[in-house]
């Protein structure tokens, strides 16, 4: 079975003037082991899409089904505290904690004591290929690249086999970018992830195992 499953996705946004369908009619299914990009113009629906697979808000119509449940019946809240794990362009690290404790935040969440959490959080930051020398840095002293790494890390101690990304490389040059994509496509394959990549950046598509472009809220195989 798919891990998620998109069935006629209608999703629309308005105010007291007008209103945006940002999602027209969005089919679409997505496995484990694989790592999935969609591209899109600006304003064609791709964050709108990801949000509603997050579980941050429920289509208007139609189904986001997560291993054949659909959000609209389950606990929304354990579903993003248990099940998905995000990545954003802008990383969202606490800037008031260091590299390892923003690792170790999702696990103690989870009741892991923080000694154990502090050991697994520090083995995270080393599978990003990050350096022992940042664990205790905050991230105003870390680059955009080990910023997202350690953003990246974090998603991993959520230990989740749906990692959603919104334009996680957009602030980095192309050499790190290629980096950090193929160190998510390999732990697509390594650990049976699914993990969904919005992004704009054509160069990263031949690291991609499947392609979807967005267009006008209708998502398209590329
Ligand atoms: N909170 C909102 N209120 C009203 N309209 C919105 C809101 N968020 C998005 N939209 C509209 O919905 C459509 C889809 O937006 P969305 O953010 O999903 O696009 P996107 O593909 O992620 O674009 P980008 O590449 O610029 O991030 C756009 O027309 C946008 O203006
Ligand atoms: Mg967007």
């Amino acid at each position: 079975m798919s891990i998620l499953t998109l069935n006629s996705v209608r999703y629309s946004y308005s105010s007291k003037y007008h209103t945006v369908e940002a999602l027209k009619d969005v089919n679409c299914e997505f496995e484990q082991g694989l790592i999935y990009a969609i591209v899109g113009k600006s304003g064609s629906g791709k964050s709108t899409m990801l949000s509603l697979m997050a579980g941050l808000d429920v289509p208007d119509k139609g189904d986001v089904l997560f291993r054949g449940v659909s959000t609209r019946t389950m606990d929304l809240d354990s579903y993003r505290r248990n099940d998905v794990a995000i990545i954003y362009q802008n990383f969202r690290l606490f800037p008031l904690l260091t590299a390892v404790e923003n690792v170790m935040y999702p696990m103690e969440l989870h009741g892991i004591r923080p000694r154990e959490a502090k050991k697994r959080a520090e083995e995270y930051i080393r599978s990003v290929e990050l350096n022992d020398n940042v664990f205790n840095r905050f991230p105003s002293m870390l680059s955009g690249g080990e910023q997202q790494r350690v953003a990246i890390a974090r998603a991993l101690a959520m230990d989740t086999s749906l990692m959603l990304a919104d334009e996680p490389t957009g602030n980095l040059d192309s050499q790190t970018a290629r980096n950090i994509i193929e160190l998510l496509a390999r732990l697509a394959h390594e650990r049976n992830y699914c993990i969904i990549v919005v992004t704009h950046d054509m160069e990263l598509l031949d690291m991609m195992d499947v392609t979807y472009q967005m267009k006008d809220g209708i998502l398209v195989k590329a």
